[in-house]
């Protein structure tokens, strides 16, 4: 099985920035291809400050910051992708976007045992696998945010992926990049985001019904059941939008009400509160 050397990420947003990260630094030639040109030089901006940060933690040196933004390319060219190992998307969770990326990424990568994942939260796998005239070759490459803290990997082959491919990308997220997988079947939201964001919705409904204050939501959460962050807090963090998405598809998958998306949480995107990334969501950021 080969090695992943040259790796692509689409989209250079948080998640995607931070697998392109975790990448760079484990010795991976990266190419991040995002949308237009200012969004390529925000994710290479937030992508220098992160390792500038991890340089001030003292858990990088500055030669090995040089060395892994050496290894870290940005482009606004899909075609840019031809050489790639493996690509991972992680564009809008939006089906209709990953299904038309999916096509032409399929006719871009040359090598033709390359990996194409996608770092979707919920959406079928298989629906993007058909999207390509190589399913067996797409599955679910899951990283959590932040990618450079949190272990977990979860792998998701569909129904048409190849026992190799799974192997090959539970090597490269294992040994490569040193995080941990589980493997879950290809059902909307997995393992983690069908037991997580029925949690969430259901704190923006306690919220919603002026059960308690966002605060005291949150705070009898960390401190009652030791979660690192409550779950507004960590609905902010993930992103409003991409919260509604995962809802939105989980929801079209089970129609079970837990599922279902709080007026709440619609009214704050019509409203352009998307949480952490917008500066505003259930708390105010700088
Ligand atoms: N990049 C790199 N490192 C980061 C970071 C980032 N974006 N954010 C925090 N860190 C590091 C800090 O540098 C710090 O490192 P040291 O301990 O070595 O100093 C460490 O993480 C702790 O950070 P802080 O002290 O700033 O803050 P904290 O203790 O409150 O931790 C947190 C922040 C890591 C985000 C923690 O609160 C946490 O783990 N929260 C839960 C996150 C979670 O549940 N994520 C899953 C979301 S669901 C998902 O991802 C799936 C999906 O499809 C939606
Ligand atoms: P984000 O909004 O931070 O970033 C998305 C990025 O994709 C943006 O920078 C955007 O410019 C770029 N983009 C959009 N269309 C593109 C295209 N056609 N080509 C290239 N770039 C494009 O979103 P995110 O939080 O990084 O989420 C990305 C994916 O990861 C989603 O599928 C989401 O469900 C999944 N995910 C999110 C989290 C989370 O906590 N936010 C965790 C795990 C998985």
């Amino acid at each position: 099985m080969t090695k992943i050397e040259r790796l692509g990420v689409i989209g250079g947003g948080q998640m995607g920035g931070g697998i392109a990260e975790v990448g760079a630094r484990a010795g991976i030639d990266v190419i991040v291809c995002e949308v237009n040109a200012e969004a390529a030089r925000a994710g290479r901006a937030k992508l220098w400050k992160s390792l500038n940060h991890a340089v001030q933690k003292g858990k990088l040196t500055e030669a090995e910051r040089d060395e892994t933004q050496s290894r870290l390319h940005f482009t606004t060219t899909l075609a840019d992708l031809d050489d790639r190992h493996m690509v991972i998307e992680a564009i809008a969770e939006d089906e209709g976007l990953k299904l038309k990326l999916f096509a032409e990424l399929d006719k871009v990568v040359a090598d033709p045992e390359a990996i194409l994942a996608s770092n979707t939260s919920s959406i079928p796998i298989a629906k993007l696998a058909a999207a390509t005239n190589r399913p067996q070759q797409v599955l679910g490459v899951h990283f959590f945010n932040p990618v450079p803290v949190l272990k977990l990997v979860e792998l998701v082959p569909s129904l048409l992926t190849s026992e190799q491919t799974v192997e090959r990308a539970a090597t490269f997220a294992t040994e490569q990049l040193g995080k941990e997988t589980i493997r879950a079947k290809d059902r909307s939201g997995f393992i983690v985001n069908a037991l997580l964001v029925p949690y969430l919705l259901s704190a923006i409904r306690m919220l919603e019904g002026g059960f308690a204050s966002a605060e005291d939501i949150d705070k009898g959460m960390v401190l009652g059941c030791a979660h690192p962050m409550g779950p507004l807090r960590l609905s902010d963090l993930v992103g409003l939008d991409t919260l509604k998405a995962i809802a939105d598809s989980l929801y079209a998958e089970y129609a079970e009400p837990t599922y279902a998306a709080p007026p709440l949480l619609q009214r704050m995107l019509d409203a352009g509160l998307k949480g952490k990334k917008s500066g505003k969501g259930f708390y105010t950021y700088d």
